[in-house]
């Protein structure tokens, strides 16, 4: 009997070392030590015995017991610093593997646009003056030449404000008398880049929303002459040297005269297809030479100074120079569209 006690043992035993994953221990503990396990069933066997007997099996028998137990705890204990550790190593970061690149930001096209445009402009000696988004009646109208009531007004129908007089700019114009105030009676050279809002029903053309680009210069005798070379110099820089540039009649309540400047179109190179409504001409700006009555209300004496001025979108050039068919891609933040550029 005490033969087949130590063969359990052993048989216990070495199950128990096989066990290699915690799952397991479980159906080894029942086997073995539970209820009706077999080393149990050895135990309670004392009582089948001849009393002579009993005394050594039953020692023996409840010394196994207890051994077992142990080495049951202690098998469970390192089982379970395996899994931590293994755990651990399927969690570390290899350092060895290449790092992910991070997703380089790059400039947005309306923004490319308008550094081009500086850039130009800084060649032919023009600072950058920035002007307020926000304005009053005075400055985005009376004061360019359009007083209340003036029927030019409609053209630029605006946002308004709770408080009376003070709008969001239609153009960058009312920065032309900001700038004539600021440096009146030296002579000027800026262009003044900003945001435009405008009460408009929104197409692939227009915006509610928009950049525009102003430029102005103010001295003493500057006549038509400087407007048209600085301004086909500028369309040539921006669009390639052979380009062909056109002044058209035109009428802005702040400049007289006024004109509206074409270019050959670029994609038909004056041919004549969709983009250019079969014209052949694509128009680029309107300027003209500031009107004495908005030379006077900058500071200027019109009967000694005088100047250009001259009004572009960015948006609208970088759809003519990217063939991009809708402006509200522009501010659509579609990364499809504006991974396009850089
Ligand atoms: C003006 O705003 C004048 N202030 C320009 C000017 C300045 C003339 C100085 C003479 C002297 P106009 O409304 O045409 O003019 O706008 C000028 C340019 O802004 C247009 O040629 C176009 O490129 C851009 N623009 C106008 N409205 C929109 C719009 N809704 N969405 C996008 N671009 C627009």
């Amino acid at each position: 009997m005490l033969e087949t006690l130590e063969g359990l043992g052993q048989e216990a035993g070495e199950a128990l070392r096989a066990i290699q994953d915690k799952s397991e221990l479980g159906a080894w503990r029942s086997a073995y030590l539970g209820r009706r396990g077999k080393i149990t069933d050895a135990v309670k066997a004392v009582g089948t015995l001849p009393p002579d007997e009993r005394p050594a099996y039953g020692r023996r028998a409840n010394e196994l017991k207890r051994a077992l137990e142990a080495a049951y705890e202690a098998r469970a204990g390192e089982l379970e610093k395996q899994s931590a550790v293994s755990a651990r190593a399927a969690d570390q970061v290899d350092v060895s593997l290449p790092g992910r690149p991070p997703r380089p930001g790059r400039l947005h096209p309306a923004t490319r646009t308008l550094r081009e445009i500086y850039r130009i402009f800084a060649e032919m000696g023009f600072q950058v003056y920035r002007s307020r988004d926000v304005e009053t009646d005075d400055f985005n109208f009376t004061w360019l030449n359009m007083p209340p009531h003036h029927p030019a007004r409609d053209m630029w129908d605006t946002f308004y404000t709770t408080q009376p007089g003070v709008i969001l700019r239609t153009h960058t114009s009312p920065g032309q008398i900001h700038a004539m105030r600021q440096y009146h009676p030296e002579p000027i050279r800026v262009i003044l880049p900003g945001m435009c809002y405008r009460y408009e029903q929104i197409t692939a053309r227009s915006e509610i929303m928009f950049n525009q680009v102003e430029g102005l210069a103010v001295g003493e005798e500057i006549t038509m002459a400087d407007l048209k070379g600085t301004l086909v110099d500028f369309a040539r820089r921006m669009f390639g040297q052979g380009r062909q540039v056109r002044f058209r009649a035109s009428h802005f309540p702040f400049t007289e005269p006024s004109a509206e400047v074409d270019m050959d179109c670029i994609l038909c190179n004056g041919e004549g297809c969709r983009v250019c409504k079969y014209t052949g001409w694509l128009e680029i700006l309107g300027c003209g030479m500031v009107h004495p009555v908005v030379l006077a209300y900058g500071g200027y004496d019109p009967a000694i100074y005088s100047g250009f001025a001259f009004g572009m979108g960015p948006e609208r050039i970088a759809m003519l120079k990217h063939g991009i068919e809708d402006i509200r891609h522009f501010w659509g933040n579609d990364l499809r569209f504006l991974k396009q550029f850089g």
